[in-house]
C-alpha cells in the first residue's frame, strides 16, 4: 500500500515550518525534495569514500568507480536501456539536449532539413535547436498544440516529412501537464525517416518510461526533478547513434590517445563524458531513482492521478481561478491565473501561509504567449503530496483573494 505519510517522513524538509506554516510545498515540477537516502549517500560518499573517479589505481578510487558505474547501471535499468554505454551522464537534461544539438545536429543536419518540435517545449528543447539550425543551415518547424494545451495528432504529422531529420518533443509539459503520446510519436517520425528526442524531464517523475518500448533514439532529463541531486541529469541514446557522434567538449577521460598533434576520442560514453563528472552526484541520482523504483513507479502515478483529480475537482471552489492547460489525462502540474491579481503576488501571499508555487514564464515564455499570458503560477505534485496539501493551497488563494 502506498502511505503518503509515511513516505514523507523519509523527506526531512517537508516537517520543518515555512512562515510558521506547515510546509505545503507545491513547486516539484522546478525541482523536487530530496529523501533522507539520497542525503546520506551523499554524506556517506564526502565522508568514507570520496575520491576520483577512472583515474587512481588505489582502493577509493576504485570503489568510487565501481559505484559511479554502478549509478549508470540504475539508470540503465530504470529507463529499460539496453546498453549501460546508452547512459551519458550530464550535468541536467538542458546539457543531455545541448549535447544532442551539437554532436548529432552538427555531424547530421544539413541546409534544408527540418528539426521538428511542439509549441509545448520548454527553453532547454526550444533554444538548442534554433541554435543549431542557425548554425546549419537547418529549418525549425513548430507544430501547434490546442487552446486548452492538448497534443493535436494532425499537427504533428502536418508538419513530419521526408525534409525531417530530427523531432525533439516533451513527454509531458511543464507549464500544462499535457501528457504527449511519444511511443506512437516515435513510430510516425521513424516512418518519416527522423530520429526522436524526447524531454523527459517532467515524465520521468510521475510515470515508468521505457526507452525500447517508446523506441526513442534519444531521451534527457534532470536529477534534481527525480528527487536526486543537482547539477546532474542523464542523455539516454541508441549505442549506434552515439558511436556515429562525434564530442563537443575535450578534456581528460575521454581520449584514447593524446598527442600535441593530434587526439583521438575514447569509446561511448566516456567520449561524452569530458572532465571530472558529478560523480557524488551520479551516485546520489541512482540512489533516487532506486528509491523511487523501490516504491513503485506505478504506485506512484496512481496515487498522483488520484491527487490530480482531486485538486482539479477543488479548483472550481475558488472564484476566479483559471486553470491553463486542460488537456484530458493531463498530469499534475496546474498553471494558473487568478483574476485581477498579479501571479507574483499570488505566490507573495501563499507563501505567507507557507504554500510554495511557481510564478513566471516556467522557463517556456513563446509557450506562455501561446497561452495568452506573459505570467502564470504554477503548483505542481510530487510523489509526497497529500491531499492536505491541496486543501491548504486552496485555503491560501480563497485568503487571497480577499486581499484584492
Ligand atoms: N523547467 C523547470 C520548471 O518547470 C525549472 O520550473
Amino acid at each position: 500500500m502506498y502511505d503518503v505519510y509515511k513516505i514523507r517522513q523519509d523527506f526531512p524538509v517537508l516537517a520543518q515550518k515555512i512562515n510558521g506554516k506547515p510546509n505545503t510545498f507545491l513547486d516539484s515540477a522546478a525541482s523536487a525534495q530530496k529523501p533522507q537516502c539520497v542525503i546520506d549517500t551523499i554524506t556517506r560518499l564526502y565522508s568514507t569514500c570520496y575520491a576520483n573517479v577512472h583515474r587512481g589505481a588505489y582502493y577509493l578510487s576504485e570503489h568510487m568507480t565501481l559505484e559511479y558505474e554502478n549509478a549508470r547501471k540504475i539508470v540503465q535499468n530504470f529507463i529499460n536501456a539496453a546498453d549501460n554505454r546508452e547512459i551519458i551522464f550530464t550535468r541536467n537534461a538542458t546539457e543531455a539536449i545541448n549535447l544532442v544539438a551539437a554532436c548529432w545536429g552538427r555531424k547530421f543536419l544539413k541546409p534544408g532539413d527540418e528539426i521538428l518540435i511542439s509549441q509545448a517545449e520548454h527553453h532547454a528543447n526550444l533554444i538548442p535547436w534554433q541554435m543549431i539550425a542557425a548554425e546549419t543551415g537547418a529549418v525549425l518547424k513548430i507544430f501547434k498544440i490546442g487552446d486548452d494545451g492538448s497534443y493535436l495528432e494532425e499537427e504533428y504529422l502536418k508538419l513530419l516529412g521526408p525534409q525531417t531529420k530530427i523531432v525533439a518533443v516533451t513527454a509531458m509539459s511543464n507549464v500544462l501537464g499535457t501528457i504527449f503520446p511519444v511511443r506512437k510519436m516515435a513510430e510516425q517520425a521513424h516512418k518519416a525517416g527522423a530520429v526522436i528526442l524526447v524531454d523527459a524531464c517532467q515524465a520521468i517523475v510521475h510515470q515508468a518510461l521505457d526507452v525500447q518500448a517508446i523506441d526513442c533514439d534519444f531521451l534527457a532529463f534532470s536529477g534534481h526533478k527525480t528527487y536526486g541531486p543537482s547539477g546532474i541529469g542523464v542523455l539516454y541514446g541508441k549505442y549506434a547513434l552515439l558511436d556515429s557522434m562525434p564530442p563537443y567538449q575535450f578534456g581528460g577521460d575521454m581520449v584514447e590517445k593524446v598527442t600535441y598533434e593530434k587526439t583521438t576520442f575514447d569509446e561511448v560514453p566516456a567520449r561524452f563524458e569530458a572532465g571530472t563528472p558529478a560523480m557524488v552526484q551520479a551516485i546520489g541520482l541512482g540512489r533516487a531513482l532506486q528509491y523511487m523504483a523501490d516504491l513503485g513507479m506505478e504506485n506512484i502515478t496512481a496515487h498522483e492521478t488520484e491527487l490530480t483529480a482531486y485538486a482539479r475537482g477543488r479548483f472550481s471552489e475558488v472564484g476566479g481561478f483559471k486553470e491553463i492547460g486542460t488537456a484530458e489525462g493531463k498530469g499534475g502540474v496546474f498553471s494558473f491565473v487568478l483574476e485581477g491579481i498579479h501571479p507574483q503576488d499570488v505566490a507573495f501571499i501563499l507563501d505567507k501561509e507557507g504554500v510554495s508555487v511557481r510564478t513566471g514564464h516556467h522557463c517556456a515564455q513563446p509557450l506562455v504567449e501561446r497561452m495568452g499570458y506573459t505570467s502564470l503560477a504554477r503548483a505542481s505534485l510530487g510523489l509526497y503530496s497529500t491531499r492536505e496539501d491541496i486543501d491548504i493551497f486552496i485555503n491560501a488563494l480563497q485568503k487571497a483573494k480577499t486581499f484584492f
